[in-house]
């Protein structure tokens, strides 16, 4: 079983994002229904939160809720805002106590009121916290953020704001969601999908990808481990050749 001590800790990840996948076909495969295995990834959020900030990642990004999940059956997109209430009411106390800071990305306006309540209170109780990361993205697309982010840096040169030739990807950047945060250098998705569905495109252009058979109800800290050990066996070249990158480089995060 792979352990932490195998773990190189000067090789780490700062920003690990996820797609957690599989949760129906996870219930299905034991004759429940799709929303148990909802609530059977939710012990998986738990164990996984916590293995990164034991591990000592500093940033987490877990795809919760997609632009597109809105087009679920109504069952399900209600059962799984529940969900997401419920949870986030039980463990606001232990993320605070843990060191966690709760964020959210994605079309914060479009969830219903009494998550929004609950995510915002959750905000300000970890606000102070700074061990861990979470960055819950609900309600998120990609082309969803990036049109968005298009949308509000126009208006800023219509309003003489921003001039157009101070206009690059630094300026861009800071239009997005993830503006406060580093880029994922790592992407795990669960389940045997070999897509990023719309998860964080902008920002994961030099992401080392990573996917697991393994759903995301079943998906543990061992397994978190074992994506880690991969990780810190790929050469990561930003394009380059081995042999540049043993100089020092503006592209390459110290
Ligand atoms: C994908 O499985 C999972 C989701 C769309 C929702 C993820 C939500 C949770 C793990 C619970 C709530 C999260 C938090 C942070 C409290 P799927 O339904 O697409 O599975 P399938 O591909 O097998 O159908």
């Amino acid at each position: 079983m792979p352990s932490t001590v195998q773990l190189d800790p000067a090789r780490l990840p700062r920003h690990i994002a996820i797609i957690m996948d599989g949760n129906g076909r996870w219930a299905k495969e034991r004759g429940k229904d799709r929303v148990y295995g909802h609530h059977e990834g939710v012990l998986s959020v738990r164990e996984i939160v916590n293995a990164a900030a034991e591990i000592g990642i500093e940033y987490l990004s877990l795809y919760a809720f997609s632009t597109e999940n809105w087009n679920r059956p109504k069952v399900e997109v209600a059962a799984l805002m529940e969900l997401l209430v419920n949870t986030i009411r039980k463990e606001a106390e232990a993320l605070k106590k843990n060191g966690v800071r709760l964020h959210v990305i994605g079309d914060f306006d479009s969830l219903p009121a009494v998550c929004r309540k609950e995510l915002r209170e959750a905000m300000d109780m970890t606000a102070g916290n700074s061990r861990l990361n979470l960055i819950l993205a609900l309600s998120y697309s990609s082309r969803w953020e990036i049109s968005n982010a298009a949308k509000r840096l126009a208006a800023d040169v219509q309003a003489g704001l921003v001039a157009l030739d101070d206009i690059d990807e630094k300026r861009f950047g800071t239009y997005l969601t993830t503006a406060d945060f580093p880029d994922p250098e790592l992407m795990i998705r669960t389940s045997g999908e070999y897509r990023i569905s719309n998860f964080l495109l902008y920002q994961m252009a030099y992401a080392e990808l990573y996917f697991t058979p393994v759903h995301w109800p079943s998906f543990r800290k061992p397994h978190l481990i074992e994506a880690l050990l991969d990780y810190q066996q790929r050469e990561r070249r930003f394009g380059m050749t081995s042999e540049q990158l043993r100089q020092p480089h503006p592209y390459i995060p110290s």
